[in-house]
């Protein structure tokens, strides 16, 4: 590696991780790309390599795993030239809390609470050691979604560990404006977007309106415009503002009465379709 800014970024094996990794090399950044699959991590980087002429060190970790994550927080810890951290790697599950099998659903909290944990620590221990003086431009991005903003049935780990983010970004935000620091803190809420991520979920995307989906490329190039301007908080698509902006309006009791109908109604459903078959 040289003394060009570095970009890593967890889950950039796919879907809006690879993406950022697209346009983070259109930007001139060299990139440290971080996931499990090194066969897709090395194939992104030959073709950034193609393109852009950017340089990529390819990270292969599991960072549901302690032993895995103690090795990214290392190496983020030792990149002299870090500018930005895009903690992206995520996943989510279906079913009932109480049904999941619960390895699953420790994995899910590993992977957005303590991998968000430990990589943002570490970004921000090196961002000090580099002095302030090269501040500007440089920062954290937290891949959320418009889960954090509500309590859903059948997404309980996934809304709480998104929201754990939008949280853990808005107290860190504060605490570096107090500190005098320029280092810039996101939180990504995307909605639903094409991606590998309903192919691990085993989910239809047909149940979801066509209009409802975004493209990786919107939301990663409206992320981008978001850190330029130093926005805390960025939810692409104006449906997903207004969806979210409904949410924190409507009132807390009146919400749950809601999805607390539409959970019995999807559980009726679930239980007559398994009576017919
Ligand atoms: N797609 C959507 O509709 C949507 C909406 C809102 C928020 N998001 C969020 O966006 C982020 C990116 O998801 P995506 O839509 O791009 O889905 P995706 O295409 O499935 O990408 C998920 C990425 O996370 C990586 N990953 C999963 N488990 C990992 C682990 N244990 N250790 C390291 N890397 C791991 C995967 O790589 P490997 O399998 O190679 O490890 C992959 O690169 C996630 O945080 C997701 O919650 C997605």
């Amino acid at each position: 590696m040289n003394n060009r800014a570095l970009a890593a970024i967890t889950g950039a094996s796919s879907g809006i991780g690879a993406e950022f990794a697209r346009q983070l090399a259109a930007r001139g950044f060299d990139l440290l790309l971080i996931a499990r699959r090194q066969d897709r991590l090395q194939a992104l980087a030959d073709e950034l390599a193609q393109s852009c002429n950017a340089r990529s060190e390819i990270l292969v970790a599991d960072l549901a795993t302690d032993a895995d994550r103690e090795r990214a927080t290392a190496r983020i810890l030792a990149a002299d030239n870090l500018a930005l951290l895009v903690n992206n790697a995520g996943f989510g599950t279906q079913g009932a809390f109480s049904d999941a099998d619960l390895a699953s659903q420790e994995q899910m909290h590993r992977l957005h609470i303590l991998a968000t944990l430990d990589l943002t620590h570490a970004a921000l221990r090196t961002f000090t050691r580099q002095g302030e003086s090269t501040s500007t431009g440089r920062g954290i991005i937290s891949v959320s979604s418009v889960a954090a903003f509500e309590q859903a049935p059948f997404n309980v780990s996934y809304c709480a560990t998104k929201a754990w983010i939008n949280s853990f970004m808005k107290g860190l935000s504060m605490e570096l404006a107090a500190a005098g620091s320029a280092v810039r803190v996101q939180a990504l809420c995307p909605g639903f977007t094409y991606s590998e991520f309903h192919d691990v979920l085993k989910m239809d995307r047909r149940a979801i309106p066509k209009s409802f989906w975004l493209r990786a490329e919107f939301v990663v190039a409206e992320s981008l415009r978001g850190f330029d301007r130093n926005s805390l908080i960025v939810i692409p698509d104006w449906r997903y503002r207004w969806i979210t902006r409904f949410i924190r309006m409507t009132p807390g009791p009146l919400m749950r009465s809601i999805s607390i109908h539409y959970a019995r109604k999807r559980r009726e459903r679930a239980r007559s379709f398994a009576a017919k078959t």
